[in-house]
């Protein structure tokens, strides 16, 4: 048996935002969801979010994880907040204490903490700046004696630099007996959870200590630059998971991963990409500068060009996207499309072979092999109340500038004459358009300016 309470009611007064600490994001999603997310996987028989400030906003924006909520009002210290959480607990097992403002702690880390049953394992951390931190105090045996936060602390305390990370586990009886003693007679009148580690050493249990892996999944926020200074820990953490798989990133300091970005052998990115969500570069597959994949796969050895946009779409193999290109949700493309610069494509499936490499827009539309699309065709896919689709053919030709109104089918090897308006469907194999026929006018003369 598992609990896992999360402190998440702080202020947060330093980010200066009306919005609660923990709702603001790393890498696109909340300091809170990282830390709930985190604990999941764990298998906790419980998670619970002792919440306060920010109100309702908290739990309504955790509505669809695993968790439950304790509100804590007022807020009269990390000992009193876990205290809210003490009804919900089961009995059995450990209670994990983690913190919704320190968001990339990772589960090999916890795990760790969850080696030992019987005893209070705190996870401490060396600094050499322990400034503002709890120290922990050893004996002259090295055993853990007591937490002292720096606002009680003596001048020699302040020398220690093993610092509390905050973060915690003990066996859940042991917690809620412990928690009933705790007094709040220090330098700021707070129930402190640091106080239980005294009491267990009272009753002559031994402490256990464990560091994190990496220092900065210990790292709080509590203002902006904070944030931003995490934010870039934590994207070239994630860059260099890619180079180390032998990506090829043209600098690792400048992309930006918001999600989970898988690649295959020798995939290049240039700088300034952004991905989002889930997306997937096969092998060979390169992304120019300045792209935004979101939520997406791009098969082998597609190009994407310079200042492309994808979102929620599936890419073939051997595609030449861009640059300016933008593939909006519900995109299939299949092998060797072309979609070239200022064409936007929508809900559509493009066949193997097929162009669309100037100005377009293409949505609901069907289209099939070896299509050409000429400079400028609009699908018509609108009339202001209702979309209908446009079904293509094989081996059809869309002349430059046409609008094809739909519903509407262009058959198989169709020609559509530039600049049509076409209206019904396109009989395959035929030539197909619908324009006035050009004139001169002998003798015709500009307008002069008035004098
Ligand atoms: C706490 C520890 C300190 C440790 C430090 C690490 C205590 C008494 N001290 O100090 O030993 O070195 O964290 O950063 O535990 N919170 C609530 N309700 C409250 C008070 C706090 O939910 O009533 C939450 C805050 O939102 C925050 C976290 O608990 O996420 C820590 O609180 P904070 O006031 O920052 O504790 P520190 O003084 O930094
Ligand atoms: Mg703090």
């Amino acid at each position: 048996m598992l609990n896992i309470v999360i402190l998440a009611a702080g202020k947060g007064t330093r980010m200066h935002s009306e919005k609660p600490k923990v709702l603001h994001c790393i890498a696109g999603k909340s300091l809170l969801q990282r830390v709930v997310d985190t604990a999941e996987t764990l298998d906790p028989t419980k998670v619970i979010v002792v919440y306060g400030h920010g109100g309702e906003l908290v739990p309504e924006e955790l509505a669809s994880s695993s968790a439950q909520f304790a509100l804590q009002h007022p807020q009269l210290g990390t000992g009193h907040a876990v205290q809210q959480a003490l009804p919900m607990l089961d009995e059995a097992g450990l209670t994990l204490v983690l913190y919704g403002d320190v968001p990339l702690i990772q589960q090999q880390t916890l795990s760790k903490l969850l080696d030992k049953q019987n005893t209070l394992t705190l996870l401490t951390q060396h600094l050499d700046n322990p400034k503002g931190y709890g120290r922990i105090v050893r004996d002259s045996q090295g055993s853990v004696a007591c937490i002292v936060e720096e606002k009680d602390s003596n001048v020699e305390q302040q020398k220690i630099n093993e610092v509390n990370t905050g973060i915690l586990a003990a066996p859940t009886a042991l917690l809620r007996e412990w928690l009933a003693n705790l007094r709040n007679e220090n330098a700021q009148g707070e129930y402190y959870l640091t106080d239980i580690v005294a009491m267990a050493v009272q009753q002559g249990i031994a402490i256990h200590t464990t560091q994190p892996s990496c220092s900065w999944e210990v790292m709080g926020i509590n203002n902006k630059l904070q944030l931003a200074e995490l934010e870039r820990i934590w994207q070239r953490e994630q860059a260099n998971r890619l180079l180390v798989q032998g990506v090829t990133l043209s600098d690792p300091t400048r992309i930006d991963i918001r999600g989970e970005l898988t690649c295959e052998s020798d995939v290049e990115i240039d700088v300034g990409c952004i991905f989002e969500g889930k997306v997937h570069l096969a092998k060979g597959v390169k992304v120019g500068a300045y792209c935004v994949v979101k939520d997406s796969t791009i098969a082998a050895n597609s190009q994407i060009d310079t200042y492309s946009h994808i979102v929620q779409s599936e890419l073939g193999e051997q595609c030449k996207i861009g640059p300016y290109a933008r593939i909006r949700p519900g995109s299939k493309l299949a092998n060797d499309v072309h979609i070239g610069n200022f064409v936007e494509i929508k809900n559509s499936q493009i066949d193997n072979h097929s162009k669309a490499n100037h100005l377009s827009y293409i949505g609901d539309a069907s289209i099939g092999s070896r299509v050409n699309i000429g400079a400028g065709t609009i699908t018509c896919n609108y009339d202001g109340a209702n979309k209908f689709r446009t079904v293509i053919e094989d081996d059809a030709f869309i002349g430059s500038d046409t609008q094809l109104i739909a519903p509407i089918t262009v058959g198989k090897g169709a020609t559509i004459g530039a600049g049509s308006t076409i209206t019904k469907d396109a009989p395959p194999g035929e030539l197909t358009l619908s324009r006035a026929k050009q004139f001169a006018l002998p003798g015709w003369q500009r307008p002069i300016k008035n004098k």
